[in-house]
């Protein structure tokens, strides 16, 4: 690839925009610099900018709502199911306005969110479907891959997702006119050198990236169904926490395997495991509207923003190692040290 002196947007990025194309099943991708990039640019293209609303969960990473901020629209932020850590569909619905847009979901930690439910709800209202599906690439419900519904999903290939290309992010859609306008908006606004119809940016993944995610994609069913065997043998096994339920129907990707342990005991927990060399993640501990600039918005204090479970959520949660390089001894020791604990007896 190198030794071609392709370097930029080229011919490794078409062939990993066609790659993903047929394994999410979508009409058309456009690959990008990165999964904030998609989100960003996916959403420009759907017209969503100054005066609009945009629903999205407060308990994600913080890009998610970053990218409808830098749209000019404002984020609106609803309440998730404690069961699998989505959006609620219910509080949604309660949010919805004359100015609302879009409803963002994400598929946090790999596992879909209830697409079906929220596409009846969109549909209802006459608002837009979009998908953050940076954590869950291959994650599938009743057989529908997450990124293949909405207007469009977005996609990262960020170093610790499940596939990588360093950076790089992709979006996923069947709308020909949005994948256009996201074409023109990552190279200069223009698809046709120096002929630029629109103000665009420089988002472009350059074939170097994509050469990377290209050979990451021929492992991903195979390291996704290994993340999948460890998770279910840490479902089976640990004592204490309260471990992820997976909807039926659901296919989880499980980029994080997350429990759930007493808010007070998370600290200990952490310390424990890490002197016993198991490193754990807290992904979030701060919800998205606790963080500085989302806290100072006026719109963002009033009782519109009461998301009880998303802080329940952000006190509790505890993701385990879980990826696919783990051996049956890495596994069986996670469990021994957290089911040796004490404190989660109690
Ligand atoms: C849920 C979610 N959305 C968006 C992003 C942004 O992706 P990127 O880091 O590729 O910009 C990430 C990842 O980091 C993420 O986890």
């Amino acid at each position: 690839m190198l030794k071609s002196g392709q370097l930029v947007q080229g011919p490794q990025v078409e062939a990993f925009e066609a790659e993903v194309k047929s394994l999410v099943g979508v009409t058309h991708c456009v690959a990008v610099n990165s999964g904030t990039s998609a989100l960003h640019l996916g959403m420009l293209a759907c017209g969503i900018g100054p005066g609009d609303e945009v629903i999205a969960p407060s308990f994600s990473f913080a890009a998610t709502a970053n990218a409808v901020e830098l749209t000019g629209a404002s984020v609106v932020f609803a309440d998730i199911r404690l069961d699998d850590f989505n959006i609620d569909p219910g509080h949604v619905e309660s949010l919805i306005t004359p100015r609302t847009k879009a409803v963002l979901a994400v598929h946090l930690y790999g596992h879909p969110a209830r697409v079906g439910e929220l596409e009846r709800i969109c549909e209802r209202h006459q608002i837009l479907l979009l998908e953050d599906a940076a954590q869950a690439l291959g994650a599938s419900e009743n057989g529908r891959q997450v990124g293949s519904g909405g207007a469009f999903g977005a996609l990262s290939f960020y170093a610790t997702k499940n596939i990588s290309s360093g950076e790089g992010g992709m979006i996923t859609t069947n709308d020909p006119a949005i994948a256009r306008r996201v074409r023109l908006l990552r190279n200069q606004g223009q698809e046709v050198k120096y002929q630029n119809e629109i103000i665009g940016f420089n988002n472009r993944l350059s074939d170097i990236h994509a050469a990377i995610g290209r050979e990451q994609l021929k492992s991903l069913r195979y390291w996704n169904e290994a993340r999948q065997r460890n998770a279910r043998f840490l479902t089976d096994n640990l004592r204490g926490p309260t471990t992820p339920a997976i909807r039926e129907g659901a296919c989880h990707a499980f980029h994080q395997y997350t429990v759930r342990v007493e808010a007070s005991l998370r600290d200990s927990v952490i310390k424990y495991l890490r002197a016993s060399s198991i490193e754990s993640g807290v992904y979030y501990p701060i919800p998205i509207h606790k963080l500085p600039y989302f806290a100072a918005k006026d719109s963002l204090r009033s009782a519109r923003c009461s998301l009880p479970v998303t802080e329940t959520a952000a006190a509790e949660v505890l993701s385990l190692p879980v990826h696919p390089k783990l051996s049956g001894r890495d596994l069986r020791k996670i469990v021994n040290v957290i089911n040796s604990l004490e404190m989660m007896k109690a």
